[in-house]
């Protein structure tokens, strides 16, 4: 780790698309922290349900089935130089998980509690050591609701929209932005209703609006939190 304190816990939570990961990324190479994407967990999980027929064209999902599945399931991260691959049952799924109709299937996934319940789990039990930041949509809420700091991510859904389909096209995806804003617009309103932990900043989260703001910025702000953060923790 960066500095001589005690290790604490990060959780970044935010709308889809609204770079926390980006940003929870280079917050924790440069703290010397361990990133966890709980995203990808849930995304992971869906790719699973999908390649076993458990999601119907409608995007209803057989979710007792999944549910029986869950122990079958297992998410690795591998670390590889500046990136990190997601693996499922040991099969680099990185890419696939990054896909439309993964994105279009994982809402409806991260919505059935048993899946929660076992990932969130999961996720309690990465962070044990704390030295963490992990990002996602309760994180400060549910998995770690006392992380020493919490920020909580917006912009605008346009803005969301527009950084999702430049991400799309650079990996050669044919889609088109009024394809991705209501993917981006569906997904925030499953998110945020459905009944177990919806989507909402937890009331001494950090809140942080980039819609304006560049990388750069963004980063500085998080990072002047950290410290002001350990400042006052010790
Ligand atoms: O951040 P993302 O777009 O990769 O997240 C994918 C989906 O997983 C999104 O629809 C919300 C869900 N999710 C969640 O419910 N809880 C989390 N901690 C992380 C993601």
């Amino acid at each position: 780790m960066s500095e001589n304190t005690t290790p604490i816990t990060i959780a970044i939570d935010g709308y889809s698309s609204s770079g926390k990961s980006s940003m929870a990324k280079k917050l924790a190479r440069t703290i010397g922290y361990r990133y966890i994407d709980s995203g990808a967990m849930y995304r992971a999980v869906t790719l699973y349900a999908m390649r076993h027929g458990m999601i119907a064209p409608d995007h209803s999902v057989d979710a007792e089935a999944l549910a029986k599945a869950l122990p079958e399931i297992h998410i690795d991260f591998k670390v590889e130089g500046d990136a990190q691959a997601t693996l499922l049952n040991g099969e680099n799924v990185e890419s696939e998980i990054r896909s439309m109709p993964v994105s279009s299937n994982v809402s409806p996934v991260a919505a059935i509690p048993a899946v929660r319940h076992a990932l969130v789990e999961m996720q309690q039990s990465l962070g044990r050591s704390k030295g963490i930041v992990m990002d996602g949509r309760d994180i400060g809420t549910t998995v770690f609701p006392d992380a020493e700091m919490k920020v909580f991510v917006t912009a605008s859904p346009q803005t969301r929209a527009q950084r999702r389909l430049a991400e799309l096209i650079a990996k050669g995806s044919q889609t088109t932005f009024e394809e991705v804003l209501a993917n981006v617009v569906e997904r925030d309103h499953i998110d945020e209703t459905r009944a177990e932990s919806p989507l909402r900043k937890a009331p001494d989260a950090f809140l942080l609006d980039n819609s304006e703001m560049t990388p750069d910025m963004q980063n500085r702000v998080l990072l002047d939190l950290y410290h002001r953060t350990i400042a006052g923790s010790r």
